[in-house]
């Protein structure tokens, strides 16, 4: 297994590669779908609710733990028996304050898969533990978890691990079955380890099941961190929340308040307001949207030479570019002169050596979705 925190601290390169593609694909006109920055489907709905919320709302700071009306609509979505949502300014604060909690209560190790989301190790960083990861299988047609990989990693002697697991996941789109979550499930209490999930796609699945909540959360050994910025396509409002036994709870919550305090009135009036109005049927709509955002752009890539990996959910499709393209060490940048669509380069996604992966986002409108494909395609067939 390869560790990945060599030094202490955030990362300051990884916020670099989402600035210089975005200033390239401005530069050149590109259909930008290197970040994930998802189109704004609930704008209405925020535009209401923060209208609502603003003649009552104050300006000074709320309870820590966030505000009763907000707690109760996030309690909602995990279901009776759930333990009591602490509201933190966006689901990387969650990870942060699940982490340094955790760190506090003496675990030393952090484990997750890779390719891995690239602010990750910036977060473990900063916590003091030593981060570990444990490959994907992208050998077939889509993202599988290997669980002997994972079984060897989480029974390393001497070290008290947290398991982060994101499903979906980022980059990949691997969505765990109800086999692997309880293998996971299994692993976890074998070994001593504390989970946490990584709950930010948990309304983007394409198929596969949901997380069991429920059934993990009453192990006692595991949290949850989940936000608003892509179930309720609302990045910029930096609204998140943790959910963890008492314990973690309270050392999370802890970090919370010296990380950023307590989430604004307004926001979380608000947002108390959108998650109980935007319900069960609408956020299966929008998935069902994506689902056709992602079938089109798999299309192109495919009838393009593209090498693909399914994505079960998210927001993302991994593709190695054709053979017959000579790009050099940089893929990402030959695509976007070629082509003018602009796709993510994943070397601050792995660990250890790896094929030339582009992550290309269909959080975009379906109008993008479309224009990219019909570059992709127009360059590939003159
Ligand atoms: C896997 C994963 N976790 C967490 C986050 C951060 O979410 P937030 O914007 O709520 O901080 C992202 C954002 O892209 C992500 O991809």
């Amino acid at each position: 297994m390869v560790s990945t925190s060599a030094t202490t601290g955030p990362d300051t390169q990884v916020v670099g590669i989402y600035q210089r593609m975005t200033a390239l694909a401005r530069e050149h006109s590109a259909v930008n779908l290197s970040q994930g920055i998802p189109e704004p489907v609930y704008d209405a709905e925020w535009r209401g609710a923060l209208a609502a919320a603003l003649p009552d709302a104050h300006f000074q700071y709320t309870p820590t733990a966030g505000t009763p009306a907000l707690r109760a609509a996030v309690a909602g979505l995990y279901g009776d028996g759930a333990p009591a949502p602490v509201i933190t300014s966006g689901c990387t604060e969650a990870l942060a304050a699940l982490l340094l909690g955790l760190a506090e209560d003496g675990y030393d190790t952090v484990v997750w898969l890779e390719p891995f989301y690239s602010y990750y190790p910036g977060l473990a960083r900063m916590t003091g533990m030593e981060a570990r990861s444990v490959p994907v299988d992208l050998t077939g047609s889509g993202p599988r978890l290997d669980p002997d990989r994972l079984a060897a990693e989480l029974s390393r002697p001497g070290r008290r691990t947290v398991l982060l697991l994101n499903s979906p996941h980022n980059p990949t789109g691997l969505v765990l079955d109800d086999g692997e979550w309880q293998a996971v499930r299994a692993l976890v209490g074998l070994h001593d380890c504390h989970l946490v999930i990584d709950d930010v796609y948990r309304d983007f699945r394409y198929g596969g099941p949901p997380v069991p909540y429920a059934e993990l959360l009453a192990t006692g050994r595991a949290a949850v961190a989940g936000g608003v910025s892509k179930s309720y396509a609302a990045a910029g409002l930096r609204l998140g929340w943790l959910l963890a036994p008492e314990r973690v709870a309270r050392s999370a919550e802890a970090a919370h308040m010296h990380l950023s305090n307590c989430a604004p009135d307004l926001l979380q009036r608000a947002a108390g307001r959108l998650l109980t109005e935007v319900d069960g049927a609408r956020l299966a709509r929008t998935a069902r949207d994506y689902q056709r955002k992602r079938d089109h752009l798999l299309g192109a890539l495919t009838d393009c030479g593209f090498a693909v990996s399914v994505p079960g959910g998210g927001h993302f499709v991994m593709a190695v570019p054709p053979a017959d393209r000579s790009w050099g060490p940089e893929p990402a940048i030959g695509l976007l002169r070629e082509t003018g669509v602009c796709a993510l380069p994943l070397d601050h996604f792995f660990a250890r050596p790896h094929a030339p992966w582009l992550r290309f986002s269909f959080a975009v409108t379906a109008g993008e979705v479309a224009e990219a494909a019909v570059r992709l395609r127009d360059t590939w067939n003159t």
